[in-house]
This record gives C-alpha cells, sequence and structure tokens, in this order.
C-alpha cells in the first residue's frame, strides 16, 4: 500500500505490530555474519513468501480477489470468540427489543445513540474504523465509555463487504444505525477522497449488504443540515431545495438522499435519512467550533469569530445530544420494516427525511460569550471574514415534521447544553480521562 494510498483512506497505521517484527529481524540478522549463509536464509524465506501466498486457502481469506481489499486496512475480525462477543452484544435484552447495528459507534453521536439504545434493553453491536481525522484516543475513550454498558464496537470499515456480510450472518440485525461518515466541511479541500470512500462508496456498500440481507432491516442514517447549501429561504424545511451544496461534504450527504431514494425504490428499503444541525455536548468532536474554543479560551489563545458580507452575523441552530438523540430513537422506534427479501422489492417501503434541529439559531459570539462565562476567562477574538470554502452563514431548522411524526421535541437550550459540555471537558482533559457523559 503507497502512502498516498493510506492517506487517501484516513486510516491509521499500528506501528506497534511492525516494531514487533523488526526486532525479530534485527535479532536474525545478528546471527547470519557470512554473506552466503545469508544468501542462502534469504533465498528459502522468499520462496517461503511465495509458497505461502500461492497455496493459501480461499476459505481461511474472505474476498481474495477483491482489489477493494487492498486500500483497506487490514482489521483482526473473525472466529468463535469474536462471533461470541458481537452475539452477546447483539442480543435483545426487553421485550419487543430491537437489535442494531451501529455505524460510527465510536462517534460523536454513535455513542450516545449506543448508550442510549442499549440502556433501554435493545441489542446493540457497534462499527468503526477509528480512523484519525481526529485524535483517535478520544474514539477509544468512548469505546472504553461504551464497553462498560456492555455494547462491542467491531473494528473494521463499512466499505469492507466481507466484513459486512459476516456481520448480518451472525446476527439478523433488525434496524442499521448508520452513522460512520466523514464529517467536516473544510478538511474536504485537503482529503477529499475520504468523503467518497465513507460517505458514498462506504455507504453503497452498506446498502448492498442490507438489500441482500434476510431480513431486510430497516436503516436510520444521519444525513445533515448541509444540504440545504446556498438556500437563503429560512427556516429550513424539509421541502427547500437542497440542490446547491456549498462543499463536497455536502454534496456527498446530498448523494446519500438519493442513493437512499434509489435503494428503497428498487429493492423496498425501509429508509429515513435524518439532516442534523450543528449537535455539541460531552464527548464531542473536536473539529467543531464550540469545542476548539474551548480549548484555546483556556490556553489563552485566540479564536477566530467569522462575519458575514456586510458585518452580517453567523449563527447555528445548536442542537443538544440529548436531544437529538431522542430524535433518533424516535426514528427509528417509527420505521417500518423493509419489504424486500433475498434482494427483491415485494410492495412500496417507507422513505423519509427529517430535519433534526433546536430552531433557535445563535450567533457564534454569543456560544462564545457563553463559553467565557461557563470558563471564567476572557476570550481573545479575532474577527475574520467568513471564507467561501463550505461554511454557511446560518442555518435555522423547521421541525414541524419530525415533531408531528417522530414526537421530537428539543428541550435543551445553547446555555444549559454547554455547561454540561464544560463539565465534561474539564473533567475529561483533566481528570485522568475517565469522565463518563
Ligand atoms: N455532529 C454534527 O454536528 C453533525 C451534523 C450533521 C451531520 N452529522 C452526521 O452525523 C454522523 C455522526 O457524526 P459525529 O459528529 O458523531 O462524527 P464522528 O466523526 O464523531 O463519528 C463518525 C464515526 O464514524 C467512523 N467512520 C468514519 N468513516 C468510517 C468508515 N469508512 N468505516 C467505519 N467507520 C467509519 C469514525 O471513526 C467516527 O468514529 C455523521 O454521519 C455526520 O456526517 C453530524
Ligand atoms: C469500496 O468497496 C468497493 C466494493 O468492494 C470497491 O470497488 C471500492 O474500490 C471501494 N472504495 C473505496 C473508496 O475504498
Ligand atoms: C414548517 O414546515 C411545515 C411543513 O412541514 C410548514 O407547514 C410550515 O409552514 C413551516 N413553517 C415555517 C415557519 O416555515
Amino acid at each position: 500500500m503507497s502512502k498516498q494510498m493510506s492517506h487517501l483512506d484516513n486510516i491509521p497505521s499500528t506501528p506497534g505490530k511492525f516494531k514487533m517484527e523488526k526486532s525479530h529481524y534485527v535479532h536474525h540478522r545478528l546471527r547470519w555474519h557470512s554473506s552466503l549463509a545469508k544468501l542462502t536464509f534469504w533465498s528459502f524465506m522468499f520462496m517461503g513468501v511465495i509458497l505461502i501466498f500461492f497455496f493459501r486457502s480461499p476459505s481461511t481469506n474472505p474476498l481474495p480477489q477483491d482489489p477493494s481489499r487492498r486500500s483497506l486496512r487490514t482489521y483482526n475480525w473473525g472466529g468463535p470468540a469474536w462471533e461470541k462477543r458481537v452475539r452477546s452484544s447483539a442480543r435483545i435484552r426487553s421485550r419487543n427489543g430491537v437489535s442494531v447495528l451501529v455505524t460510527g459507534a465510536a462517534g460523536f453521536v454513535g455513542t450516545h445513540v449506543s448508550a442510549a439504545l442499549k440502556r433501554r434493553g435493545d441489542g446493540v453491536l457497534g462499527l468503526d474504523n477509528f480512523n484519525d481525522y481526529y485524535d483517535p484516543s478520544l474514539k477509544r475513550a468512548r469505546q472504553a465509555f461504551l464497553e462498560r454498558s456492555g455494547v462491542f464496537i467491531v473494528e473494521g470499515d463499512i466499505n469492507d463487504s466481507a466484513l459486512l456480510r459476516k456481520l448480518f450472518e451472525v446476527v439478523a440485525f433488525t434496524h442499521v444505525m448508520h452513522l460512520a461518515a466523514q464529517a467536516g466541511v473544510r478538511y474536504a479541500m485537503e482529503n477529499p477522497g475520504s468523503y467518497v470512500h465513507s460517505n458514498i462508496a462506504g455507504f453503497v456498500s452498506l446498502l448492498e449488504i442490507c438489500k441482500s440481507a434476510n431480513p431486510q432491516p430497516a436503516i436510520v442514517w444521519a444525513s445533515s443540515s448541509s444540504v440545504y447549501g446556498l438556500n437563503t429561504k429560512v427556516p429550513f424545511s424539509e421541502k427547500d431545495r437542497t440542490d446547491q451544496p456549498a462543499s463536497l461534504y455536502a454534496a456527498t450527504k446530498k448523494a446519500g438522499e438519493e442513493i437512499a431514494h434509489t435503494y428503497n425504490h428498487i429493492y423496498g428499503l425501509s429508509l429515513t435519512g435524518l439532516r442534523f444541525f450543528t449537535v455539541y455536548g460531552p464527548w464531542g468532536r473536536p473539529d467543531m467550533a464550540y469545542f476548539f474554543f474551548t480549548r484555546d479560551i483556556l490556553k489563552g489563545k485566540s479564536i477566530p469569530i467569522f462575519e458575514a458580507a456586510n458585518h452580517g452575523t453567523v449563527a447555528r441552530d445548536f442542537t443538544y445530544i440529548d436531544d437529538i438523540v431522542k430524535g433518533c430513537l424516535g426514528a427509528l422506534d417509527t420505521a417500518e420494516k423493509s419489504t424486500g427479501s433475498g434482494g427483491k422489492k415485494k410492495g412500496p417501503a417507507q422513505l423519509r427525511v427529517y430535519n433534526l434541529g433546536n430552531t433557535s439559531p445563535v450567533p457564534v459570539s454569543d456560544l462564545v460569550s457563553i463559553l467565557e462565562r461557563l470558563l471564567k476567562v476572557n476570550a481573545k477574538r479575532k474577527l475574520m471574514k467568513l471564507p467561501r470554502n463550505g461554511d454557511v452563514p446560518f442555518t435555522h431548522a423547521n421541525i414541524s415534521l419530525a415533531q408531528r411524526e417522530l414526537g421530537y421535541k428539543p428541550t435543551t437550550d445553547l446555555q444549559t447544553g454547554l455547561k454540561k459540555f464544560v463539565r465534561w471537558y474539564l473533567s475529561y482533559y483533566s481528570g485522568g480521562k475517565k469522565a463518563a457523559g
């Protein structure tokens, strides 16, 4: 795998493994002094490698000819002990419970949704590739938090069809909560391939497995408020136009909505897309403004506050994580069954899209004032023009559809939610990283 390729895939390497092999190699080297012996040794090694390559049985290696596996990091999965953990994590423990595959479970929203499902007795299995788009140690800490409540996260990629097929062989998931994605708006200019890999190719791979599964699961997945792009009609409602994305991220989410339409139409998959509006809270994402503002205010570093054209304010419809989780559960609970089987549609299936926001946009400068009060530190503000590289000046959700059909009703204002975030932040970064949400 070339270096460029692994950068494209945005997947961390495993230095620990390679260190072991290296010391082994050094050890052998010291014992072989004569160059003839050295030559003989390496010839045997070379032939050995060739033989292993040719006689490797295909049954031990799923998809041996699939070139896509070359672009994936190889994860350790499979085996009886692994299957036992998968089964046990996905086991339903309450009457009328469901079994849910949560992709992106080591992510911010995935962690909260998985914990909430587990708490009410549903079977939950996580899947995450633990990529290093942001500090993977935070993902590991969330994983440890979930493990304590009995949720196992399988390490792997949503674009790995062999792995997904295996998971559906082991567990008959009734639902998939698909939250894995390459998030972030500005990073798309640095690493566009990672958006295509996770948000398009990965989503299609997941849907391919879901459509062939028997029974087919119902799927709820995360779209984004960013699909509204340059739309200026406020508040944003589901019927508004979404054909003017302002970033590649938004374009891949919009593509996801169209791909969902196709799989619903052809295969009878039940699909619900949720357009999240700037989610924040404990265990949040370090690449988001509220998170790095907190870090930089505490460090005494200046923070950029963007201004829209003509000194307009930049505002966001900040939505607290617990409200988002309730919306996700509401979507799962109202999802109808998929209608297909054996890859064939049997009748029309449910296809839905909902805004999940807070309906009260707050200027980013107000966000900073709240943080100053909570942290008891004055921020060094640096006013800047909003660059035209993906961010839109404001977002504002019309949530009446989700209110009516999912029983969605956000209850946490920014002041209250940030207080909880700051409490988590301070204990996580000073208290030995053991804080819980
Ligand atoms: N947080 C927000 O404000 C927000 C807003 C709109 C939409 N969303 C969407 O909600 C979902 C969850 O977002 P989040 O904030 O929790 O982000 P996150 O980055 O914390 O979580 C995503 C998780 O998915 C994993 N992942 C990425 N690509 C993968 C792949 N190919 N295979 C397996 N795992 C993979 C990552 O390792 C990560 O843990 C995403 O789809 C995101 O686009 C989030
Ligand atoms: C994803 O998987 C598909 C099918 O296995 C493969 O063709 C494709 O190259 C992969 N895409 C990426 C971006 O990894
Ligand atoms: C919000 O959306 C609903 C449709 O879901 C629409 O009837 C209503 O007029 C919208 N409200 C506003 C303020 O635009």
